[in-house]
């Protein structure tokens, strides 16, 4: 049989396609730059229907068939795990690469060949790297759609599009609220992804860092253009009581050249019961995790502490993102 006959009578017989002619339909997800409010508007819905859709009956075979490559180079938890768990949920499968020594990276393979690997069985990666710009590098080569899970002190866009998420859903809205964000504004990238999507909405917005620690001035010059007029405070307690939600991070010991410099702001703010009876009693706390001892654990049971409802919204907004890059949504 002649290659075209072979690819004629298989299609033939395909039952279902994909949805080709849609926003996400095969993009790569690298940074939020990419994402306009309509769009976060439709994620978020197809989020919430795959959050009613788990309530009622757990898993569905939208992705049935489908491969998702999770391919880490970095330590990770819920990222790793909420990817997995979203292919899962949707009928499809999961090739795990977490510890990169084990596999052909020990041996001096570069990025774009793993890529290329990768693809060959994968409808889509998810990757995790520690260098910046890394995700753009694989998505220059990859043929499939490539999502960035963080690029070092890059971006961290699908953090920042379940923060977001969590933050409509708990508060009912995110125009007119007082956003604050703590701790490692240098190298935080959920905090770099996060800030710049919430240009696209009219919020305020407070960093609060150690001088050190503070926000790149490169993109608090791009704040700045998109019309936002941050403000930068050292002491939490000047804006602890107008804030509606208090973004808490990790100071990043992994990004210090030097570890003495490390050691100087680690323990810098520690979020306890104590610290929030200055907050407003309807307000959220949420961080990205994994938290150090910046939130201490018994705020827990404080009703605002968000942080754990937080990474279950993740999963829906990572079951939204795959239906619509693999086009199924
Ligand atoms: C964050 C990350 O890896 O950037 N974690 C996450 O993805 N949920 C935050 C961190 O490591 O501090």
């Amino acid at each position: 049989m002649s290659r075209t006959q072979f690819t004629r009578s298989v299609s033939r017989h395909l039952p279902f396609g994909e949805k080709r002619d849609t926003r996400f339909y095969g993009k790569h997800i690298i940074s939020v730059k990419e994402f306009d409010r309509h769009d976060l508007e439709t994620i978020f819905d197809v989020a919430r229907e795959m959050r009613s859709m788990v309530e009622r009956v757990g898993s569905f075979d939208l992705l049935k068939g489908k491969v998702l490559a999770n391919l880490f180079y970095e330590p990770s938890t819920r990222t790793s795990s909420s990817f997995a768990a979203a292919v899962q949920r949707l009928g499809g499968s999961v090739l795990q690469i977490n510890n990169v020594t084990f596999s052909s990276v020990s041996k001096g393979e570069v990025l774009e060949d793993t890529i290329r690997t990768m693809e060959s069985y994968a409808d889509a990666i998810v990757l995790r790297h520690p260098d910046k710009g890394s995700a753009a590098t694989a998505a220059a080569v990859a043929r499939k759609p490539v999502i960035n899970a963080g690029d070092g002190s890059g971006e961290h866009p699908t953090q920042a599009l379940l923060d977001l998420f969590t933050i409509h859903e708990e508060l009912g809205r995110i125009d007119g609220l007082t956003v604050t964000m703590l701790g490692d504004l240098k190298y935080g990238r959920t905090v770099h992804s996060l800030s710049r999507m919430l240009g696209l909405y009219d919020v305020k917005l407070h960093f609060v860092a150690p001088d050190v620690l503070g926000l790149p001035p490169k993109l608090m010059n791009q704040l700045l253009d998109t019309g936002m007029q941050p403000c930068k405070y050292v002491d939490l307690q000047q804006v602890l009581p107008q804030t509606d939600v208090l973004y808490v991070t990790r100071v990043q010991r992994e990004r210090f050249d030097d570890p003495a410099e490390y050691e100087q702001v680690k323990g810098s703010y520690v979020i306890t019961p104590e610290t929030m009876r200055m907050a407003k009693e309807r307000m959220i706390v949420i961080h990205p995790m994994p938290r150090v001892d910046e939130i201490s654990m018994d705020m827990d049971d404080d009703p605002r502490a968000a942080y754990f409802r937080q990474m279950e919204y993740g999963m829906y907004v990572r079951m939204a993102l795959l239906a619509l890059v693999l086009g199924k949504a």
